[in-house]
């Protein structure tokens, strides 16, 4: 299959909720319990012996030497992690029910009848050998033995890696090597060229995009003390949501769509659902059901039955055209396929309805010497990126200039642009608040982060909490404060 075909056809893949990678399995107290592991099992049995046919075997592979083991553990694989994705996103549950497996069965069985098996075992192919050749790059070399139980790029794995070592290497992408008396495998000179290309191709269909996202929201559904935590690293941020609050122009009695509300820090704590009172109505959406089921709880608490919380995402609003008076997001923006969501916005807001966000700002790590060297892992990594983006030796982050979310507003139509540009306390208080926050919560470089493979990311978590450590003593409080630029931006939409 051609380059631009592959790339077509994992895009559909990935429209489809269909899920390769169980990176969402990690790190996450999702399991099976023994009947459905047994579930899944047999129907990957029953997927193989019914469409892995010879005839199909020719045309997606020809004459090259094939796995035994491969095609079953791909269709486990997929169904595995596309119904964990399916109780994520939709459920916000972390427990694989018998429901979501066969919904996860339906999409790939239809994905197969569309394109036939083969073309899944190579998308797999792709995806997986992207990973292999992650770790590969990445050190250098590997020993044949952590290659092959997988521990340092694919821990989920439970079984040998070597047959994809073997077809590696028949394919001229890897080579062993033996030092001091242990064999490795590294990649060969094609082996770096077909990993270039591999990550192009992932990169144009959106795969790694959606792979940061999907880590990202899955981050937020395990933040539980989200609340603590963000109100001790950002000391004056409850004052700026009621600032926000009170110039977005919302006004008593409107009724008033929130993005992004997390737990309710702004919906509550800041007042938003108060000020627009018992003849108003809030709804207020989150992709992440930790978060849904989080803010619930403080709704019941507080009787606010003029509330409603909906799982949703800001690119795919499940509400009718033009049914809200004004639209409102506080630190969510910067989570969102911005052109998608102020479309999506700019539908449900009634004519001269508005929006209004307050969201972080992209920044220079460099202008502040504390956040510069307590990053210092991470920021490294930039500068040893391969591929299309290897110019750009910055950290890649999801944060933009006030100036590119200002063009976003004029491109989608709003009206009466008007804007300010506040900043935001940020409080490095200890290692493991910025551990937990930063990184492992609201995700600051996770776009770095997770172009390495899974031991290394961990590796560097680790050093980046090490470092704090020294750091803390190093720095006062009063030098650990350090304040980001944010944007608050509002626009009407016409008559
Ligand atoms: C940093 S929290 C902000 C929460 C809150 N509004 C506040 O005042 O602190 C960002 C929230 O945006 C949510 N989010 C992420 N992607 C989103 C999307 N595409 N659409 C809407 N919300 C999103 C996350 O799940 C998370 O709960």
């Amino acid at each position: 299959m051609a380059n631009e075909d592959i790339t077509r056809v994992l895009v559909d893949f990935l429209q489809r909720g269909l899920v390769i990678s169980p990176w969402l399995m990690m790190n996450s107290e999702s399991r099976f319990d023994v009947d459905l592991f047994t579930l899944v099992d047999r129907i990957a049995s029953d997927t193989v012996d019914l469409n892995w046919t010879e005839e199909e075997k020719i045309e997606a592979f020809g004459a090259f030497p094939l796995s035994e083991r491969v095609p079953k553990t791909a269709v486990y694989e997929i169904i595995a992690s596309t119904a964990l994705s399916i109780a994520h996103y939709k459920f916000g549950d972390f427990e694989i029910y018998h429901e979501q497996i066969m919904e996860a069965v339906g999409l790939l069985n239809q994905f197969i009848a569309d394109y036939g098996f083969g073309t899944v075992l190579m998308l797999y192919g792709l995806v997986t050998s992207f990973e292999n050749a992650q770790v590969l790059h990445y050190y250098g070399k590997v020993s044949e033995k952590t290659f092959n139980l997988g521990s340092w790029h694919r821990p989920w794995v439970d079984y040998s890696l070597s047959d994809e070592l073997f077809w590696g290497m028949f394919s001229g992408n890897y080579q062993i090597e033996i030092h001091d008396s242990t064999r490795y495998v590294s990649l060969t000179n094609r082996g770096k060229q077909v990993y270039l290309e591999n990550i192009r191709t992932l990169d144009e269909c959106g795969y790694l995009t959606r792979r940061v996202r999907q880590l990202q929201i899955h981050n937020f559904t395990f933040y539980q003390n989200y609340s603590e935590v963000a109100n001790e690293f950002w000391p004056n941020m409850m004052q700026l949501r009621k600032n926000f609050l009170a110039w977005s122009g919302v006004q008593p009695g409107m009724r008033v769509l929130e993005l992004g509300c997390a737990n309710g820090l702004f919906t509550f704590d800041a007042g938003l659902a108060d000020l627009v009172g018992e003849k108003g109505q809030v709804v207020a959406i989150d992709p992440s059901m930790g978060m849904v089921y989080r803010a619930n709880k403080r709704k019941e608490e507080r009787n606010a039955d003029g509330v409603t919380i909906v799982q949703a995402a800001a690119e795919h609003l499940p509400f009718e055209s033009d049914s809200f008076d004004a639209v409102v997001a506080f630190n969510s923006l910067h989570f969102m396929d911005l052109t998608q969501a102020l479309r999506e916005v700019m539908r449900v807001i009634r004519p001269e309805g508005f929006f209004a966000t307050a969201h972080p700002l992209k920044f220079n790590m460099a202008e502040n010497k504390l956040v510069q060297e307590w990053m210092e892992p991470i920021t490294k990594l930039a500068k040893s990126r391969v591929g299309d983006n290897a110019k750009n030796q910055a950290p890649i982050d999801y944060q933009k200039s006030p100036e590119e979310i200002l063009d976003e507003f004029v491109n989608a139509g709003y009206l009466h642009i008007e804007q300010t540009l506040p900043k935001a306390a940020n409080f490095f208080k200890d290692p493991e608040t910025v551990v937990n926050h930063v990184i492992r919560g609201v995700g600051w470089m996770q776009e770095e982060l997770s172009m390495v493979p899974w031991k290394a990311r961990e590796d560097i978590i680790n050093d980046v909490f090490e470092l704090g450590k020294t750091l803390c003593e190093k720095y006062s409080p009063e030098e650990r404060i350090f304040l980001s630029p944010m944007q608050t931006i509002k626009g009407m939409k016409s008559r």
